[in-house]
């Protein structure tokens, strides 16, 4: 959606607040031992109780309030049976509807201690979001976010997972502006408006290249070829004054 008045504008902070502490709270709570089923279940009490609702299930009917994806698993995975476990490495992805406006954010976590290398990725994909976000003004190109964000992955000796893009939401999950790379992409030329409001979601990898269907489920992705990759993805609002981050915690 485009941001028209500071209506809009409080609709959109308020689910965003609320994705981002759904968010915050589940990752304080994760646990060796308790089931992904379990960390959704505290993601949708808080969203139950704040008045949002879960955006996958409304909009696609997705099989359960948040997405839950841990190691192999690289998004869209369903919260149910597994037991997570000291090392793992779990993204938690919420999305939520409140007052007819959406929010969307996403981030990954290590489970207790991982090794020194997935450790540095976790810290690297959020610096990879950052700097994409940090592209997010009036008038700039769409393409400069999977450039900052490639020429970043490619000094650092990462990959990126080029088929799951960044888009646009605020009255519905997904929505103009479409398919956002967070990749460089020679072929995007559209330029960023005034009040926009998109995602920016990179997925840094350790080698995965891009993100296909499993054979258990229709939901979740794998990356391919498998390697740990982490995803941080934030809601902004274009500004002539740069990004306004939305999915902020506090
Ligand atoms: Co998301
Ligand atoms: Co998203």
């Amino acid at each position: 959606m485009v941001v028209s008045n500071n209506e809009d504008l409080e609709g959109l902070r308020e689910i965003g607040g609320i994705c981002a502490r759904a968010i915050k709270l589940m990752s304080e709570a994760m646990t060796p031992g308790m089931t992904t089923g379990e960390l959704d279940e505290i993601g949708r009490k808080y969203l139950t109780e704040n008045g949002a609702q879960s955006a996958p299930e409304v909009c696609y009917e997705f099989p359960g309030a948040t997405c839950i994806s841990v190691n192999e698993e690289v998004a869209h995975g369903i919260p149910g049976d597994r037991v997570i476990a000291e090392g793992d490495l779990v993204n938690i992805d919420v999305s939520a509807i409140k007052n007819g406006f959406y929010g969307d954010t996403g981030a990954s976590f290590a489970v207790g201690t991982v090794n020194t290398k997935t450790e540095r990725l976790l810290r690297d994909g959020k610096r990879a979001m950052w700097l994409g976000i940090q592209q997010v003004k009036t008038g700039a190109r769409l393409a400069s976010i999977g450039e900052a964000i490639g020429k970043f992955a490619q000094k650092n000796r990462y990959t990126l997972i080029q088929n799951l893009a960044s888009h646009g939401v605020g009255r519905s999950l997904h929505e103009e502006p479409r398919e956002i790379a967070t990749w460089p992409d020679k072929h995007e030329k559209r330029l960023m408006q005034e009040g926009q409001v998109f995602t920016i979601e990179p997925f840094l990898s350790l080698g995965a290249l891009f993100a296909e269907d499993g054979e258990n489920d229709n939901w979740t992705l794998f990356g391919e070829p498998p390697a740990p990759t982490v995803q941080f993805e934030h809601t902004v609002v274009v500004t002539r004054n740069g990004p306004v981050v939305l999915t902020l915690a506090d």
